[in-house]
């Protein structure tokens, strides 16, 4: 059991916070937000993250894990402290971590103890030589202390799950003692760790992501080229990822990538490249290729409308940037309505968790309960985010709702024959002549 403090109570903070309980450790999580707390007390939770929920409440009732809005509170006997703030993207691109800087600076302020900082907001490149600076400096009398870079890999939606199977685990620092002992934290895990210097680790972290995004923007690509050349962008994957060197994963193309993560990173990582005098080519196409892709969708929805939407009734099913999230950060679904909506589209929508975080960013867009209402009397149906509970919906009512037959299938979860036959205009992404080996539109 180790005495442990989480900064911050996003995503990353808050499976972190109670991973770590649950592997038996004692935990105080810290946010500055007194509202936020106040809610966690009460076991409502700040995000939507399958099974977080029943995981916190058993940790807090077998009293391993506690909330407070107080450094004190949380550092008074943690032998470790994660820094799980956010990074938000600055107007340039660059990651502003201003929130990084407050709790290095209240770390330092409020610590009684030697203490091994750890940082896992995602944070450019030489970030943790930076917080051991602005530690040294605030302190009130010096006290040890070492910093640990961990960055963090875990997925919205099945982070649990990834922080307790994870691939790699990566800590880097310029303290190799402290560095083992942060990794002796997840052995419990049994996973393959990685340990290095502390800038290789925060490299690691911006290189996975980018690499990721790479592959996503590549096959977006291939799919544009698919539908030109009458083949499917779907089954040129699978086939591509069975070659043990390529892989399956992160080849599906569609919407293009949103979230809190990619896009903030691949444009951070390209920032990092030109302040350091390094012509980025490759990561400034994956962005603009994945710009392209929401364009595309939108221009083939109004292709597909006459050339024109304005005054049409466009049904949504799903805003979340992908499913089992709640999550809009960046989400392509809210580009194309944005888009579409300018263009005097009126777009009605569904989504099983995203609705409540869409009504401030787009108030006028109309609400609805459940798919069925989404299609009633919309002149066209687009699919923008994979939620399970799209995949098998009675199409036949569908249809016979729709004042159009038109369905733009933006993450390729149906088959494009079996929708056909159903008597629906079907366009995916990449899907060839319109998956029939004719050219159709
Ligand atoms: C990502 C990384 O996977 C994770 O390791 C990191 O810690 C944070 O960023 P996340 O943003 O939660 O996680 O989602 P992820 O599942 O990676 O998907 C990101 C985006 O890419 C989504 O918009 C998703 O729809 C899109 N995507 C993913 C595709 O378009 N095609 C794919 O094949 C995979």
């Amino acid at each position: 059991m180790k005495n442990i403090c989480v900064i911050g109570s996003g995503y990353v903070g808050m499976v972190t916070a109670t991973c770590f309980a649950d592997l038996g450790n004692k935990i105080v999580a810290v946010d500055v937000d007194e509202g936020k707390i106040e809610k966690l007390k009460q076991g409502v939770m700040p995000i939507y993250e399958p099974g977080l929920e029943e995981l916190v409440e058993r940790n807090v009732n077998a009293k391993r894990l506690y909330f407070t809005t107080s450094y004190e509170e949380g550092l008074q006997d943690a032998d470790f402290v994660f820094i799980c703030v956010g990074t938000p993207s600055a107007v340039d691109g660059e990651a502003d971590l201003k929130y990084v800087r407050a709790a290095a600076q209240t770390i330092a302020e409020k610590m009684t103890k030697p203490l091994i900082v750890v940082n896992k907001s995602t944070v450019p490149v030489g970030t943790g030589d930076w917080t051991a600076e602005i530690i040294r400096n605030a302190q009130p009398e010096p006290i040890d202390f070492a910093v640990v870079s961990c960055p963090e890999f875990l997925r919205e939606g099945s982070a649990i799950a990834d922080f307790m199977n994870p691939d790699r685990n990566v800590f880097g620092s310029t303290n190799r003692e402290a560095a083992e002992e942060v990794a002796h934290l997840y052995d419990p895990l049994g996973a393959v760790t990685v340990i290095t210097d502390i800038r290789t680790s925060e490299m690691i972290k911006y290189a996975s992501n980018a690499f990721l995004a790479t592959r996503i923007s590549f096959i977006n690509e291939i799919s544009i080229i698919c539908e030109r050349l009458g083949a499917d962008v779907t089954e040129v994957a699978r086939g591509m990822g069975y070659d043990k060197r390529i892989g399956p994963h992160f080849l599906n193309a569609g919407a293009g990538f949103g979230g809190s993560c990619f896009p903030k990173d691949v444009k951070a990582l390209a920032n990092m490249a030109l302040i350091h005098g390094t012509h980025p080519q490759l990561l400034n196409a994956v962005m603009e290729i994945n710009d392209f892709q929401r364009k595309h969708l939108g221009m083939k929805i109004r292709q597909l409308l006459d050339d024109s939407v304005d005054g049409k009734v466009i049904g949504m099913l799903g805003l979340a940037f992908k499913p089992n999230t709640d999550d809009i950060r960046d989400s392509p679904a809210l580009t194309i309505a944005r888009t579409l909506m300018n263009q005097g589209a009126k777009i009605r929508a569904y989504d099983p968790v995203a609705m409540e975080n869409v009504k401030d960013e787009l108030p006028t867009i109309e609400l609805v309960e459940n798919p069925y209402a989404v299609a009633d009397g919309a002149d066209i149906l687009v699919v923008l985010t994979e939620w399970n509970e799209f995949k098998q919906l009675d199409m036949k009512r569908v249809k016979k709702l729709l004042n159009e037959p038109i369905l733009v299938d933006g993450r390729n979860i149906y088959k494009p024959q079996t929708m056909r036959e159903l008597g629906f205009v079907y366009r995916g992404v990449g899907r060839g002549f319109n998956g029939e080996g004719v050219r159709s539109d």
